[in-house]
């Protein structure tokens, strides 16, 4: 039986468009049985008239596995919602912090910090479709907003509307001028912002999101410190991604499981079942191996790694052996290392 999100939000890998697909996170599920994985945004127009298999389509070995929305019509998010959790999806999430132009125009994502109660009426609607967690994933603000305003109003009125958990990226979005690139380094992180939410909101779960670089990191945000009161959850985005070894410790430092770690060659060697599959349904190897270029960060022969998985991955007919002759080369340069 697969750990309901609930449990799993300890720790959780962010929600990024063009990344975090099915292939990521099958990968990323082979380090780590307990941390919750989300998908890719999906908007509401496409859960509700584009090719579902495609876009909402994963594996059962991914789970758990929260689905993020994009939108704001409360009905369409309510279809979108119960078509998530009909296709298994443990959770179903808001996204009201991407900034993109894109997702402005479609008024959903960031700009919606500045629309708390229509946040709360997509989340009472998305809320009475679904038997699972619906979430909402912030930022702290937008542009000039005072986000200790900004952040405890939208928190208010969805928590009035039944929302009990938050995950919120430490940093206002600038909606004019910065990209979405830019939206995600420049505007100041506010950790005790989101430390102050718990404070005085409790009885809620608070997942802190933001430039957190690895366990460590997280692990301090799991107890107290001068700032505030622990937080219920991590949930990391680019460094997962990076160095996805850093999940191969999730297990028993973030959950206390009395497990093993899982280092990047068995993680591989778990991925490798997935990876033949799927070829043989047709996918190209360099979709999947895009995700593990990071998986021997700080390692020997890493660069060789990269190099062998993305020349050879999109020769036509590429197959496992590409995976095997780059592993091999880590691990060639690490005996040469050893011998020395
Ligand atoms: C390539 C990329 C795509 C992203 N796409 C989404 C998205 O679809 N939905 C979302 O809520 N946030 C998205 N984000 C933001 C991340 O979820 C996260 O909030 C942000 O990167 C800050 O966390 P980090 O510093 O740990 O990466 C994206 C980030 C990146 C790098």
């Amino acid at each position: 039986m697969n750990a309901t999100a609930d449990e799993a939000r300890r720790l959780s890998v962010a929600p990024m468009m063009d990344w975090t697909d099915r292939h990521c996170r099958a990968f990323h599920r082979a380090f780590t049985s307990q941390t919750l994985l989300y998908t890719e945004m999906v908007t509401t127009g496409a859960v509700l008239h584009g090719d579902r298999e495609r876009l909402l389509g994963f594996d059962p070995v991914e789970q758990p596995v929260a689905l993020q929305l994009g939108g704001s019509d409360p009905d369409d998010l309510a279809a979108s919602a119960r078509i998530g959790a009909e296709l298994g999806y443990a959770e179903i999430n808001l996204n009201v912090g991407c900034p993109s132009d894109r997702v402005q125009s479609g008024r959903f994502g960031a700009c919606l910090m500045r629309e708390p109660q229509l946040v709360a009426d997509c989340m009472a609607a998305m809320g009475e479709a679904v038997d699972v967690p619906v979430t909402v994933k912030c930022r702290i603000g937008v542009d000039d907003q005072e986000p200790a305003d900004a952040l405890f109003d939208l928190v208010d009125r969805c928590a009035g509307a039944g929302v009990t958990t938050f995950v919120v990226h430490a940093r206002k979005a600038w909606l004019k001028g910065l990209s979405p690139k830019e939206n995600r380094d420049i505007p100041p992180l506010d950790y005790g912002l989101v430390r102050r939410l718990k404070a005085e909101r409790p009885e809620l779960t608070i997942v802190i999101n933001g430039g957190i670089a690895g366990l460590a990191q997280a692990e301090g945000f799991l107890i107290p410190d001068e700032t505030g009161p622990a937080l219920d959850g991590v949930m990391l985005g680019r460094s997962a991604y990076h160095e996805p070894a850093l999940l191969g410790q999730a297990d028993r430092r973030i959950y206390g499981e009395a497990t093993g770690d899982i280092d990047p060659f068995e993680a591989i060697d778990r991925y490798r079942s997935y990876v033949a599959a799927r070829l043989a349904e047709g996918v190209h190897l360099a979709a999947m191996t895009r995700h593990i270029l990071g998986a021997m960060h700080g390692r020997p022969g890493a660069r060789a790694f990269r190099r062998i998985l993305t020349v050879d991955s999109i020769k036509p007919g590429a197959g496992l052996d590409v995976i095997d002759r780059a592993v091999e080369a880590v691990r060639e340069a690490e005996s040469r290392r050893e011998a020395a």
